[in-house]
Formats: C-alpha cells, sequence, structure tokens
C-alpha cells in the first residue's frame, strides 16, 4: 500500500538544502505510542545552526533531517497500552532518546540528559526526525500533558526546560549550605541576587524562572537601553543592564553579593568575565554553546582564588529531564497568570509552514518565532 505523505522542514545534508519535503505519516507500531498531530513548533539557534550544517544529522537509512524540537501537539491515537494521556491531549514532547549501551546507567534511569556514552541520539537535531512536520509517533514517557489553557504558550516549555534543570541542579548544589535561605512560604530564592547574561528566549525565560523563584533578578546583555527586550524583561519585574555601558564590576556593585549567575549568552569571554563578580558562596551555571574553536584569555589565578576561598560552584547544564518538562508547564501557568503579555511577547510571530527558508536561513530578529501548523 503507498505510504500516506505529509509536508515537512528538513534538511539534505548531501545537497546541502533547506527544504520542504514530503515525509512519510508514521503509525503506531508499538501498544505504548501515541500519534500526535503538531499544532506548534518553536525556531532556535540550534535550527539556525543545523542548517549551515556544521551540526545535526539525519537517521540511518534517510538522506534529510526533519527538524524541530520545541513543540507542541495534540495526541489523535493513543495505543492500547497507553495510560494517563488520552486522545485530545495536549502534549509537549522531549527530545534526547537514550543510547542503547546496556551498562548507560543515566540512560538506563531515564536521565540521557547525563547520558554516560554520548551515544544519544535528539529529534530534530541528531539521528532522528524532529516535529517540524504534520505528525509525529513517540513512546508515551517521551511526553507531559499540558492543561488546554497554555495552548497558546507551550510551545515555550522546551526552551524553559533549560532553565527548569538549571535551577534544580542549583537548589542541589546548595543543598551544601545548612541554612535555609527563605522564610517559610517564601520562593527559595528570596533574598538572593541573580544575575541572568543575555536576553534572547533562554535568557529571558531564565530570568522569569529566577523572579518567579524569589530571586532578586538582573539581566545582563548586550543591546544598550532602551530596547525591546529591555523594556519585556523589566516588565516582569527584573532590571536590565547592558555589556555596552556597564562592566562586570559595576554590575556587581549594583546588585550585591551576586549569589546566582544564569549564563545564556554563548559567548565564553563575556561570561568569564562575569564569572570574576560570583558572590561569596554562589553558583555559575552555563548553558550557552559557543563555537569549539577560538581561544580567549582568562583572568585564571582570580578566578581559582575566588572558587577556592568564597566557596564558589562553577555548573554547566543540557536540557532536560522529565522533572524539568513538568516544573516547565507548572510555571508556564504561574508566567501566564502573573505576566500574560510579557509572556505573550516572548512570543514574537506564529508563521505558515511556506516561512520556514526566512526563519531558519535569514536574518534572525525577535525573540521566538513558531511555525503555527493548526
Ligand atoms: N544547555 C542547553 O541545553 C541549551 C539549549 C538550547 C540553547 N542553548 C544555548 O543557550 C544560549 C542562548 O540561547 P538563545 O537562543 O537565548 O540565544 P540568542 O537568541 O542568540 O540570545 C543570546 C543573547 O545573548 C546576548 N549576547 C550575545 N552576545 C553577547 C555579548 N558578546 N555580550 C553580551 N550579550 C551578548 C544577545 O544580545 P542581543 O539581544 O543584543 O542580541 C542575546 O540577548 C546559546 O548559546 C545556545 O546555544 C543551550
Ligand atoms: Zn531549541
Ligand atoms: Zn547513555
Amino acid at each position: 500500500m503507498k505510504k500516506k505523505m505529509m509536508r515537512a522542514v528538513g534538511v539534505v545534508p548531501h545537497k546541502k538544502e533547506v527544504a520542504l519535503l514530503e515525509h512519510a505519516a508514521p503509525e503506531i507500531t508499538q501498544p505504548t505510542q501515541i500519534r500526535v498531530q503538531t499544532l506548534d513548533v518553536g525556531i532556535c539557534g540550534t535550527d539556525r545552526e543545523i542548517c549551515t550544517f556544521v551540526y545535526g544529522a539525519p537517521p540511518a537509512g534517510s538522506d534529510y533531517l526533519v527538524l524541530g524540537h520545541e513543540a507542541l501537539g495534540k495526541v489523535t491515537h493513543a495505543g492500547p497500552k497507553v495510560k494517563g494521556i488520552a486522545v485530545g491531549d495536549l502534549v509537549v514532547p522531549s527530545v534526547r532518546r537514550p543510547c542503547p549501551d546496556p551498562d548507560c546507567r543515566p540512560c538506563r534511569a531515564d536521565r540521557q540528559d547525563f547520558c554516560a556514552t554520548w551515544k544519544f541520539n535528539e529529534r530534530g537535531i541528531n539521528q532522528h526526525h524532529g516535529y517540524m512536520t504534520e505528525y509525529f509517533v513517540d513512546d508515551q514517557k517521551n511526553f507531559t500533558v499540558v492543561p488546554k489553557e497554555l495552548r497558546k504558550f507551550a510551545v515555550l516549555a522546551e526552551p524553559l526546560t533549560i532553565a527548569e534543570k538549571g535551577l534544580s541542579q542549583v537548589w542541589q548544589m546548595q543543598a551544601r549550605l545548612p541554612w535555609a535561605c527563605a522564610k517559610p512560604g517564601l520562593p527559595k530564592g528570596t533574598g538572593l541576587r541573580a544575575v541572568v547574561l543575555g536576553a534572547g528566549p533562554i535568557g529571558i525565560l531564565g530570568a522569569m524562572t529566577c523572579v518567579l523563584n524569589g530571586f532578586d533578578t538582573y539581566v545582563y546583555s548586550r543591546s544598550p537601553k532602551p530596547n525591546p527586550k529591555a523594556e519585556l524583561v523589566e516588565s516582569f519585574g527584573a532590571k536590565y543592564f547592558s555589556t555596552t555601558d556597564t562592566t562586570p564590576a559595576q554590575l556587581a556593585e549594583k546588585v550585591g553579593n551576586i549569589d546566582l549567575v544564569y549564563e545564556a549568552i554563548g559567548v565564553a569571554d563575556v561570561s568569564f568575565g562575569v564569572m570574576q563578580v560570583l558572590g561569596l558562596n554562589g553558583v555559575f551555571v552555563f548553558t550557552g554553546i559557543p563555537a569549539p574553536e577560538g581561544h580567549i584569555t582568562i583572568e585564571g589565578n582570580q578566578l581559582m582564588r575566588n572558587l577556592v576561598l568564597k566557596n564558589q560552584v562553577i555548573i554547566g547544564t543540557v536540557n532536560a529531564d522529565k522533572a524539568a518538562f513538568q516544573a516547565a508547564i507548572r510555571d508556564l501557568g504561574e508566567f501566564k497568570k502573573r505576566w500574560p503579555k510579557a509572556l505573550a511577547q516572548v512570543i514574537t510571530a506564529r508563521h505558515p509552514i511556506t516561512d520556514y527558508r526566512d526563519l531558519l536561513v535569514g536574518k534572525s530578529s525577535g525573540i521566538k518565532h513558531v511555525i503555527a501548523f493548526k
């Protein structure tokens, strides 16, 4: 029987092409799988990077890779052994799938975000087709159900998981400090100060998470004020400073003891510059992924002295586990209640699939662009 075909956006690496493709509609093949109709797919720097062919690989046997890893969909079919997800539910899929190594303890414990072999694959990124197509199928364990009232925003869940996992790691790190930071009933970050580096989608969603967690939150990014991103972050209670007119030392003077730096720019020299002003007992979370080549000079002696004498922690984090997806959905609900206008502004525009080329290889602008399939 001839397979039903769907439209999909993907890359054809051997032709160096970004194209609208014909892709076979997937069917459920396992009793625990669900079939999902795609509603929204977010575009991010990773997709744009794959379209420059420095990164990303098709699945074995395919000469193309369907893009898209930030998605929201609606369940249209559920296998006979699916529990807790029903036809009609809104769902957000995760991205990374475990490696096959029986000795990979993180993957065998469903924590492929910590995969110990680096042989995992990622939907829409590496060796596994993504969600920039009309329907997709996956095991139910790779989905988180979304309340219907988050229909407009849940496409932001995946990029928000980076902050959720990052912050969960921070609280685990800070469990080393044997005293409670906040008064009972107040968010854990109350009385603490967070600096978020960058005002892209990862930085803005990170800053919202910090404000929600009670931190006095400062966003430190390139563009000078006034600019729309600065206005957006100040509308939900963070303060904005630009690297063009405020040095890290001046920033630290304004902030006080910097308890947390959440880095979301992917630029090493700026990040290590800010690390020099990380406060006593502070944690520095790296999320940015700079290009591997190139060298920078850092103040190694000063940084090492600070790390030791100020009891500091540096961690890197790559998204994300199931708990982070659940936290992201919960916090999107909170953001919507508290800052509906700001949350809506994180999504710059929704586009038809035919805009794919402009979005993926055109000049980048705004914050988060979304391809709306429905
Ligand atoms: N760890 C993970 O799992 C994960 C997942 C996804 C993405 N990421 C990484 O997270 C980082 C941020 O992603 P994004 O999508 O938010 O990026 P983005 O849209 O490119 O935003 C980057 C932000 O950093 C600012 N910036 C860039 N260069 C700067 C500099 N030299 N000095 C000061 N500010 C600078 C930009 O300022 P302007 O506003 O002035 O342009 C922008 O606000 C990227 O490196 C990405 O690779 C990590
Ligand atoms: Zn992304
Ligand atoms: Zn693994």
